[in-house]
Protein backbone atom coordinates (compact mmCIF):
# COMPACT_ATOMS: atom_id res chain seq x y z
CA UNK A 1 0.00 0.00 0.00
CA UNK A 2 1.42 3.47 -0.89
CA UNK A 3 1.66 6.50 2.12
CA UNK A 4 -1.52 7.96 1.26
CA UNK A 5 -3.37 5.01 1.01
CA UNK A 6 -2.34 3.60 4.39
CA UNK A 7 -3.50 6.56 6.09
CA UNK A 8 -6.52 6.85 4.39
CA UNK A 9 -6.83 3.59 5.39
CA UNK A 10 -6.18 4.43 9.23
CA UNK A 11 -8.32 7.50 9.04
CA UNK A 12 -11.51 5.52 8.04
CA UNK A 13 -11.18 3.30 10.68
CA UNK A 14 -9.82 5.39 13.55
CA UNK A 15 -12.47 7.98 13.76
CA UNK A 16 -13.79 8.37 17.54
CA UNK A 17 -11.65 5.54 18.47
CA UNK A 18 -8.98 5.27 21.05
CA UNK A 19 -7.36 3.29 22.95
CA UNK A 20 -4.73 2.99 26.04
CA UNK A 21 -2.36 0.01 26.28
CA UNK A 22 -4.30 -1.04 29.74
CA UNK A 23 -8.03 -0.20 31.23
CA UNK A 24 -10.17 -1.24 33.40
CA UNK A 25 -13.82 -3.21 33.02
CA UNK A 26 -16.23 -1.70 35.43
CA UNK A 27 -19.79 -3.00 35.43
CA UNK A 28 -23.27 -1.81 37.11
CA UNK A 29 -22.63 -4.06 40.10
CA UNK A 30 -19.13 -2.88 41.00
CA UNK A 31 -20.88 0.38 41.05
CA UNK A 32 -23.02 -0.20 43.03
CA UNK A 33 -21.21 -2.44 45.70
CA UNK A 34 -19.48 0.91 45.84
CA UNK A 35 -22.43 2.98 46.39
CA UNK A 36 -23.44 0.54 48.96
CA UNK A 37 -20.53 2.06 50.86
CA UNK A 38 -20.65 5.27 49.92
CA UNK A 39 -24.19 5.51 51.45
CA UNK A 40 -23.23 3.86 55.09
CA UNK A 41 -21.42 4.94 58.20
CA UNK A 42 -18.00 4.26 57.51
CA UNK A 43 -15.95 4.79 53.95
CA UNK A 44 -12.52 4.12 55.83
CA UNK A 45 -11.29 1.79 58.69
CA UNK A 46 -14.47 -0.38 58.69
CA UNK A 47 -15.52 -4.10 58.02
CA UNK A 48 -15.40 -3.96 54.09
CA UNK A 49 -11.20 -4.21 54.64
CA UNK A 50 -11.10 -7.57 56.07
CA UNK A 51 -14.10 -8.93 53.87
CA UNK A 52 -11.56 -8.03 51.17
CA UNK A 53 -8.80 -9.55 52.64
CA UNK A 54 -10.97 -12.12 53.59
CA UNK A 55 -11.58 -12.92 49.79
CA UNK A 56 -8.02 -12.40 48.76
CA UNK A 57 -6.74 -14.98 50.91
CA UNK A 58 -9.05 -17.61 49.59
CA UNK A 59 -8.03 -17.11 45.53
CA UNK A 60 -4.90 -16.58 46.54
CA UNK A 61 -4.14 -19.19 48.97
CA UNK A 62 -2.92 -16.97 51.51
CA UNK A 63 -3.21 -17.21 55.66
CA UNK A 64 -2.89 -13.55 55.87
CA UNK A 65 -3.29 -9.97 53.67
CA UNK A 66 -3.22 -6.73 54.54
CA UNK A 67 -4.85 -4.70 51.92
CA UNK A 68 -3.09 -1.12 51.48
CA UNK A 69 -3.37 1.92 48.89
CA UNK A 70 -1.35 1.01 46.46
CA UNK A 71 1.45 -1.82 45.24
CA UNK A 72 4.26 0.62 45.95
CA UNK A 73 3.30 0.39 49.47
CA UNK A 74 2.44 -3.13 49.30
CA UNK A 75 6.57 -3.59 48.55
CA UNK A 76 7.87 -0.52 50.85
CA UNK A 77 6.00 -2.35 54.14
CA UNK A 78 7.64 -5.34 52.63
CA UNK A 79 11.04 -4.44 52.36
CA UNK A 80 10.02 -2.93 56.44
CA UNK A 81 8.67 -5.83 57.86
CA UNK A 82 11.28 -8.59 55.99
CA UNK A 83 13.85 -6.20 58.01
CA UNK A 84 15.56 -4.56 54.97
CA UNK A 85 18.17 -2.45 56.40
CA UNK A 86 21.54 -0.22 55.07
CA UNK A 87 23.86 -2.77 53.88
CA UNK A 88 21.62 -5.47 53.07
CA UNK A 89 21.86 -6.34 48.97
CA UNK A 90 19.04 -6.84 47.65
CA UNK A 91 18.07 -7.91 43.82
CA UNK A 92 15.43 -7.41 41.20
CA UNK A 93 15.17 -7.52 37.33
CA UNK A 94 15.62 -3.91 35.89
CA UNK A 95 12.53 -4.55 33.42
CA UNK A 96 10.03 -4.17 36.31
CA UNK A 97 8.36 -0.72 36.85
CA UNK A 98 10.75 1.41 39.56
CA UNK A 99 8.42 0.57 42.61
CA UNK A 100 10.16 -3.23 42.29
CA UNK A 101 13.78 -1.43 43.33
CA UNK A 102 12.44 1.65 45.16
CA UNK A 103 11.73 0.00 47.51
CA UNK A 104 14.41 -1.69 48.32
CA UNK A 105 15.74 2.11 48.81
CA UNK A 106 12.86 2.89 50.57
CA UNK A 107 14.18 0.53 53.55
CA UNK A 108 17.76 1.91 53.50
CA UNK A 109 18.99 -1.46 51.57
CA UNK A 110 21.50 -1.48 48.60
CA UNK A 111 19.81 -2.43 45.29
CA UNK A 112 21.01 -4.76 42.57
CA UNK A 113 20.33 -6.00 39.31
CA UNK A 114 20.69 -9.26 37.25
CA UNK A 115 19.38 -9.63 33.66
CA UNK A 116 16.71 -10.76 32.20
CA UNK A 117 16.32 -14.67 30.61
CA UNK A 118 16.55 -13.25 26.79
CA UNK A 119 13.42 -15.80 25.81
CA UNK A 120 11.08 -14.99 28.69
CA UNK A 121 12.30 -11.44 30.39
CA UNK A 122 12.18 -12.98 33.57
CA UNK A 123 14.82 -12.86 35.67
CA UNK A 124 17.65 -15.01 35.15
CA UNK A 125 18.63 -17.46 37.59
CA UNK A 126 21.62 -18.51 36.21
CA UNK A 127 22.74 -15.12 36.89
CA UNK A 128 21.42 -14.53 39.39
CA UNK A 129 23.31 -17.71 40.96
CA UNK A 130 26.41 -16.25 39.32
CA UNK A 131 25.87 -13.07 41.25
CA UNK A 132 25.56 -14.77 44.57
CA UNK A 133 28.65 -16.36 44.19
CA UNK A 134 30.52 -13.08 43.17
CA UNK A 135 28.97 -11.67 46.40
CA UNK A 136 29.96 -14.62 48.38
CA UNK A 137 33.56 -14.67 46.72
CA UNK A 138 33.61 -11.12 48.39
CA UNK A 139 32.13 -12.19 51.91
CA UNK A 140 29.09 -10.48 51.31
CA UNK A 141 25.56 -12.23 50.96
CA UNK A 142 22.30 -11.17 49.48
CA UNK A 143 19.19 -10.33 51.90
CA UNK A 144 16.48 -10.82 49.31
CA UNK A 145 15.47 -10.88 45.79
CA UNK A 146 12.36 -9.31 44.27
CA UNK A 147 11.01 -12.12 41.47
CA UNK A 148 8.96 -10.06 39.43
CA UNK A 149 5.97 -12.07 37.21
CA UNK A 150 6.78 -9.46 34.01
CA UNK A 151 3.92 -9.01 32.24
CA UNK A 152 1.91 -11.93 33.88
CA UNK A 153 4.43 -14.62 33.24
CA UNK A 154 5.71 -16.60 36.29
CA UNK A 155 9.39 -16.27 36.82
CA UNK A 156 11.08 -19.99 37.40
CA UNK A 157 10.01 -20.02 40.88
CA UNK A 158 11.17 -23.43 41.22
CA UNK A 159 14.88 -22.67 40.78
CA UNK A 160 14.55 -19.25 42.62
CA UNK A 161 13.19 -21.50 45.88
CA UNK A 162 16.16 -23.56 45.68
CA UNK A 163 18.45 -20.92 45.33
CA UNK A 164 16.55 -19.22 48.09
CA UNK A 165 17.39 -22.29 50.46
CA UNK A 166 20.57 -22.67 49.53
CA UNK A 167 22.05 -19.27 49.83
CA UNK A 168 19.70 -18.27 52.15
CA UNK A 169 17.95 -14.84 51.27
CA UNK A 170 14.36 -13.29 51.36
CA UNK A 171 12.17 -14.32 48.37
CA UNK A 172 9.54 -11.57 47.65
CA UNK A 173 7.19 -11.94 44.25
CA UNK A 174 6.11 -8.83 42.83
CA UNK A 175 2.89 -10.39 41.39
CA UNK A 176 1.44 -7.30 40.35
CA UNK A 177 1.46 -8.28 37.06
CA UNK A 178 0.68 -11.64 36.98
CA UNK A 179 -2.86 -11.96 38.86
CA UNK A 180 -4.74 -15.14 37.66
CA UNK A 181 -1.44 -16.64 36.01
CA UNK A 182 -0.90 -20.64 36.57
CA UNK A 183 2.38 -22.02 37.56
CA UNK A 184 2.84 -25.85 37.19
CA UNK A 185 -1.29 -25.73 37.16
CA UNK A 186 -1.64 -23.73 40.00
CA UNK A 187 -3.46 -20.42 39.90
CA UNK A 188 -1.97 -20.03 44.28
CA UNK A 189 1.81 -20.86 43.09
CA UNK A 190 2.79 -17.74 44.34
CA UNK A 191 3.15 -18.53 48.15
CA UNK A 192 4.47 -21.82 47.63
CA UNK A 193 8.03 -20.70 46.45
CA UNK A 194 7.86 -16.75 47.85
CA UNK A 195 7.86 -15.40 51.39
CA UNK A 196 5.82 -12.58 50.68
CA UNK A 197 3.79 -11.69 47.62
CA UNK A 198 2.51 -7.66 46.47
CA UNK A 199 -0.19 -7.22 44.43
CA UNK A 200 -1.55 -3.47 42.42
CA UNK A 201 -5.01 -2.89 41.85
CA UNK A 202 -3.65 0.07 40.06
CA UNK A 203 -6.70 0.56 36.79
CA UNK A 204 -4.52 -1.33 33.97
CA UNK A 205 -4.26 -3.94 36.00
CA UNK A 206 -6.55 -7.35 35.85
CA UNK A 207 -8.80 -6.31 38.22
CA UNK A 208 -9.00 -2.87 40.02
CA UNK A 209 -9.88 -0.61 42.85
CA UNK A 210 -8.72 2.74 41.52
CA UNK A 211 -5.59 2.67 43.76
CA UNK A 212 -4.74 0.00 45.54
CA UNK A 213 -2.23 -3.24 46.50
CA UNK A 214 -1.91 -5.51 48.82
CA UNK A 215 0.66 -8.04 50.89
CA UNK A 216 -0.12 -11.63 51.22
CA UNK A 217 2.07 -14.33 53.32
CA UNK A 218 1.84 -17.31 55.60
CA UNK A 219 3.97 -15.66 58.08
CA UNK A 220 1.66 -14.30 60.54
CA UNK A 221 5.03 -12.37 62.25
CA UNK A 222 5.22 -10.30 58.52
CA UNK A 223 1.21 -9.17 58.77
CA UNK A 224 1.41 -8.51 62.09
CA UNK A 225 4.43 -5.45 61.41
CA UNK A 226 2.52 -4.55 57.62
CA UNK A 227 -0.42 -3.86 59.46
CA UNK A 228 0.98 -1.58 62.12
CA UNK A 229 2.76 0.11 59.57
CA UNK A 230 0.22 0.85 57.36
CA UNK A 231 -1.33 2.82 60.20
CA UNK A 232 1.56 5.41 61.52
CA UNK A 233 3.33 2.37 63.50
CA UNK A 234 0.40 2.88 65.93
CA UNK A 235 -0.13 -0.59 68.22
CA UNK A 236 -4.37 -0.58 69.73
CA UNK A 237 -3.54 -4.79 70.85
CA UNK A 238 -3.21 -4.37 74.54
CA UNK A 239 -0.49 -7.69 74.96
CA UNK A 240 1.79 -5.06 72.87
CA UNK A 241 2.07 -2.27 74.76
CA UNK A 242 5.38 -1.51 75.93
CA UNK A 243 4.43 1.31 78.82
CA UNK A 244 1.40 0.82 80.96
CA UNK A 245 1.52 -2.49 80.00
CA UNK A 246 0.24 -3.53 83.73
CA UNK A 247 -2.36 -1.17 83.50
CA UNK A 248 -6.02 -1.72 81.60
CA UNK A 249 -6.25 1.33 79.26
CA UNK A 250 -9.01 3.52 78.23
CA UNK A 251 -10.25 2.79 74.47
CA UNK A 252 -8.85 5.58 73.12
CA UNK A 253 -5.38 4.45 73.64
CA UNK A 254 -2.76 3.84 71.13
CA UNK A 255 1.31 3.70 71.19
CA UNK A 256 3.54 4.51 68.36
CA UNK A 257 6.38 2.27 68.47
CA UNK A 258 7.12 2.28 65.07
CA UNK A 259 7.42 4.85 62.21
CA UNK A 260 5.02 3.91 60.17
CA UNK A 261 3.07 5.72 57.08
CA UNK A 262 -0.98 5.97 56.31
CA UNK A 263 -0.62 3.66 53.44
CA UNK A 264 -4.83 2.69 54.30
CA UNK A 265 -7.09 1.65 51.74
CA UNK A 266 -10.83 3.02 51.93
CA UNK A 267 -13.83 0.87 52.19
CA UNK A 268 -15.53 1.76 49.06
CA UNK A 269 -12.37 0.46 46.96
CA UNK A 270 -12.42 -3.06 48.87
CA UNK A 271 -15.79 -3.17 48.29
CA UNK A 272 -14.74 -2.59 44.18
CA UNK A 273 -12.39 -5.07 45.32
CA UNK A 274 -14.29 -7.67 46.42
CA UNK A 275 -16.98 -7.16 43.18
CA UNK A 276 -13.79 -7.41 40.56
CA UNK A 277 -12.14 -10.28 42.30
CA UNK A 278 -15.01 -12.28 41.29
CA UNK A 279 -14.37 -11.38 37.98
CA UNK A 280 -10.77 -12.18 37.78
CA UNK A 281 -11.25 -15.66 35.67
CA UNK A 282 -13.21 -13.73 33.62
CA UNK A 283 -10.98 -10.99 32.53
CA UNK A 284 -8.18 -13.30 32.60
CA UNK A 285 -9.38 -15.71 30.07
CA UNK A 286 -10.30 -12.23 27.86
CA UNK A 287 -6.94 -11.77 28.02
CA UNK A 288 -5.48 -15.03 26.81
CA UNK A 289 -8.13 -14.55 24.17
CA UNK A 290 -7.01 -11.41 23.00
CA UNK A 291 -2.86 -12.29 23.43
CA UNK A 292 -3.95 -15.49 20.99
CA UNK A 293 -5.30 -13.35 18.39
CA UNK A 294 -2.07 -11.07 18.45
CA UNK A 295 0.18 -14.27 18.41
CA UNK A 296 -1.84 -15.44 15.39
CA UNK A 297 -1.56 -11.68 14.02
CA UNK A 298 1.98 -11.08 14.27
CA UNK A 299 3.63 -14.49 14.66
CA UNK A 300 5.67 -15.68 11.17
CA UNK A 301 6.69 -12.41 10.21
CA UNK A 302 9.87 -10.98 10.75
CA UNK A 303 9.29 -7.87 11.98
CA UNK A 304 7.96 -8.99 14.85
CA UNK A 305 8.70 -10.84 17.99
CA UNK A 306 5.72 -12.28 19.88
CA UNK A 307 6.38 -13.66 23.54
CA UNK A 308 6.81 -16.69 23.99
CA UNK A 309 5.14 -18.37 27.39
CA UNK A 310 7.07 -21.16 29.33
CA UNK A 311 6.29 -24.48 29.15
CA UNK A 312 4.72 -24.60 32.78
CA UNK A 313 2.97 -21.52 33.00
CA UNK A 314 -0.25 -20.12 31.86
CA UNK A 315 0.22 -16.68 31.24
CA UNK A 316 -2.10 -13.70 32.18
CA UNK A 317 -1.39 -10.98 29.91
CA UNK A 318 -1.49 -8.04 32.29
CA UNK A 319 0.81 -6.53 29.60
CA UNK A 320 1.39 -7.95 25.35
CA UNK A 321 4.60 -7.31 24.87
CA UNK A 322 5.33 -6.98 21.53
CA UNK A 323 8.71 -6.72 20.35
CA UNK A 324 9.51 -4.92 16.78
CA UNK A 325 12.42 -6.03 15.34
CA UNK A 326 13.82 -2.60 14.23
CA UNK A 327 17.33 -3.75 12.54
CA UNK A 328 14.92 -6.19 10.17
CA UNK A 329 12.96 -3.03 8.91
CA UNK A 330 13.66 -1.89 5.72
CA UNK A 331 15.32 1.54 5.10
CA UNK A 332 12.94 2.46 2.96
CA UNK A 333 9.95 2.00 6.17
CA UNK A 334 7.78 4.93 5.82
CA UNK A 335 8.63 5.77 9.30
CA UNK A 336 12.46 6.77 9.01
CA UNK A 337 13.57 9.78 7.78
CA UNK A 338 17.01 8.69 6.92
CA UNK A 339 18.84 10.96 9.69
CA UNK A 340 21.88 8.93 10.42
CA UNK A 341 23.22 7.69 13.46
CA UNK A 342 24.12 4.15 15.48
CA UNK A 343 21.95 1.56 15.09
CA UNK A 344 20.13 2.31 18.65
CA UNK A 345 19.17 5.29 17.59
CA UNK A 346 17.99 4.72 14.00
CA UNK A 347 15.54 2.07 15.59
CA UNK A 348 14.78 4.50 18.32
CA UNK A 349 14.05 7.18 15.50
CA UNK A 350 11.35 4.72 14.23
CA UNK A 351 9.91 4.02 17.25
CA UNK A 352 9.55 7.47 18.32
CA UNK A 353 7.89 8.22 14.58
CA UNK A 354 5.87 5.02 15.61
CA UNK A 355 4.68 5.90 18.52
CA UNK A 356 3.61 9.14 17.27
CA UNK A 357 1.58 8.18 13.80
CA UNK A 358 -0.01 5.41 16.23
CA UNK A 359 -1.19 7.85 19.24
CA UNK A 360 -2.84 10.03 15.76
CA UNK A 361 -4.75 7.22 14.95
CA UNK A 362 -6.25 6.55 18.81
CA UNK A 363 -3.84 3.89 19.92
CA UNK A 364 -2.12 5.03 23.01
CA UNK A 365 1.18 2.20 23.87
CA UNK A 366 3.57 1.90 26.17
CA UNK A 367 6.86 0.74 26.70
CA UNK A 368 7.68 -2.03 29.60
CA UNK A 369 9.54 -0.81 30.86
CA UNK A 370 12.92 1.84 30.56
CA UNK A 371 15.31 -0.38 32.34
CA UNK A 372 15.75 1.01 35.79
CA UNK A 373 19.17 0.49 36.19
CA UNK A 374 19.67 3.55 33.34
CA UNK A 375 17.14 5.68 35.43
CA UNK A 376 19.58 8.87 36.26
CA UNK A 377 18.72 8.31 39.83
CA UNK A 378 19.95 4.96 39.80
CA UNK A 379 23.25 5.84 37.88
CA UNK A 380 24.13 8.66 40.04
CA UNK A 381 23.83 7.27 43.24
CA UNK A 382 24.52 3.28 42.44
CA UNK A 383 26.71 3.96 39.21
CA UNK A 384 24.57 1.90 36.74
CA UNK A 385 25.36 2.80 33.12
CA UNK A 386 24.46 1.59 29.90
CA UNK A 387 25.63 -2.00 28.87
CA UNK A 388 25.19 -3.33 32.69
CA UNK A 389 22.31 -5.72 31.68
CA UNK A 390 22.46 -6.13 27.59
CA UNK A 391 19.11 -8.47 26.99
CA UNK A 392 17.41 -5.61 29.16
CA UNK A 393 18.77 -3.10 27.20
CA UNK A 394 17.85 -4.51 23.59
CA UNK A 395 14.32 -5.50 24.97
CA UNK A 396 13.80 -2.13 25.96
CA UNK A 397 14.62 -0.98 22.27
CA UNK A 398 12.35 -3.69 20.89
CA UNK A 399 9.71 -3.32 23.39
CA UNK A 400 5.62 -2.23 22.93
CA UNK A 401 3.02 -2.81 24.88
CA UNK A 402 -0.20 -2.79 22.53
CA UNK A 403 -3.48 -2.72 24.38
CA UNK A 404 -5.17 -5.57 26.01
CA UNK A 405 -7.86 -5.39 28.26
CA UNK A 406 -11.32 -7.27 28.46
CA UNK A 407 -13.40 -4.68 26.70
CA UNK A 408 -11.56 -5.00 23.16
CA UNK A 409 -14.04 -6.31 20.86
CA UNK A 410 -12.72 -8.89 17.41
CA UNK A 411 -13.29 -5.43 15.39
CA UNK A 412 -11.03 -3.51 17.47
CA UNK A 413 -8.05 -5.89 17.42
CA UNK A 414 -8.12 -5.96 14.18
CA UNK A 415 -7.92 -2.29 13.51
CA UNK A 416 -5.05 -2.12 16.12
CA UNK A 417 -2.86 -5.46 14.59
CA UNK A 418 -3.36 -4.29 10.43
CA UNK A 419 -2.70 -0.43 11.74
CA UNK A 420 1.04 -2.09 13.70
CA UNK A 421 1.27 -3.43 10.66
CA UNK A 422 0.67 -1.06 8.14
CA UNK A 423 2.72 1.85 9.85
CA UNK A 424 6.09 -0.79 9.84
CA UNK A 425 5.39 -1.16 5.89
C1 LIG B 1 5.70 -4.71 38.56
C2 LIG B 1 5.05 -3.62 39.36
N1 LIG B 1 5.33 -3.53 40.66
C3 LIG B 1 4.78 -2.57 41.42
C4 LIG B 1 3.92 -1.63 40.90
C5 LIG B 1 3.35 -0.55 41.76
O1 LIG B 1 1.98 -0.62 41.87
P1 LIG B 1 1.10 0.69 42.15
O2 LIG B 1 0.99 1.46 40.88
O3 LIG B 1 -0.22 0.12 42.59
O4 LIG B 1 1.78 1.45 43.22
C6 LIG B 1 3.60 -1.69 39.55
C7 LIG B 1 2.68 -0.69 38.96
O5 LIG B 1 2.53 -0.52 37.80
C8 LIG B 1 4.18 -2.70 38.75
O6 LIG B 1 3.93 -2.78 37.44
Amino acid sequence: MSDRKINFHIQKSSLRRFYNYGRQLIEQDDIDAVLEVLKSDRLTQGPYIEKFEEALGRKFGAKYVCAVSSGTAALHLTGLALGWKKGDIVITSPITFLASANCILYSGATPDFVDIDKDYYTIDVNKLEEKIKDYNNKNKKIKAVVGVDFAGQPCDWKALRYLADKYEFQLVNDNCHALGAKYYGSEKYALKYADVICHSYHPVKHITTGEGGAVLTDNNKITEKVKILRTHGNVKDFSLFTLHSSLEQGSWYYEMQYLGFNYRITDFQCALGISQLKKLDRFVEKRRTIAKFYDHEFNNDIRFIIPNVKKNCKHSYHLYPLQINFDKLSNNVSLWRGIKGENFSRNNQIKVEFFKKLSKVGINCQVHYIPVHLQPYYRKNYGFKNGDFPIAEKFYEREISIPIYPSLSNKDLKYIANTIKSLLS
